[in-house]
């Protein structure tokens, strides 16, 4: 089915200047950019976002780090999108992400791992509402 998924290409990633390398692999994988917007997270943003980690012991780690420097948000449609960009993101850890994907290429640790993708339907609806209006995300299939 068509989907849609959040992205966020995070803040090494963006000082890497690597932003269109990585939508390259989204569109040549048949992913469509349906919203976007490049923006410097707030504490509040960061924490709100990747709430249900609260908890766990890098929270504050991530939070500084998301906080750190620009991100690129984007809606990304088309066909299993969540498991196609999952697919292409590559393992959390860059250590163990395979060959060819995002974070083996461009990622140098578990915290900068250069992209957040949703990992569910129900993360992707709640995510992309997150950062964007409905009226913000531009239906283009
Ligand atoms: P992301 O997909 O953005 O979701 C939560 C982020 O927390 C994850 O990518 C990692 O960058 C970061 N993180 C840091 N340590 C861990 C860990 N031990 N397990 C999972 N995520 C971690």
């Amino acid at each position: 089915a068509v989907e849609r998924t959040l992205s966020i290409i995070k803040p090494d990633a963006v000082a890497k200047n690597v932003i269109g390398e990585i939508i390259a692999r989204f569109e040549k994988a048949g992913l469509r950019v349906v919203a976007a917007k490049m923006q410097q997270l707030s504490r509040e943003q960061a924490e709100g976002f990747y709430a249900e980690h609260k908890e766990r012991p890098f929270f504050k780690d991530l939070v500084d780090f998301m906080t750190s420097g620009p991100v690129v948000v984007q809606v990304l449609e088309g066909e299993n999108a969540i498991v196609q960009n999952r697919e292409l993101m590559g393992a959390t850890n860059p250590k163990e992400a395979a060959p060819g994907t995002i974070r083996a290429d461009f990622a140098e640790s578990i915290d900068a791992n250069a992209v957040h993708g949703s990992d569910s339907a129900a993360s992707a609806e709640r995510e992309v509402a997150y950062f964007f209006a409905a009226e913000e995300v531009c239906a283009r299939s």
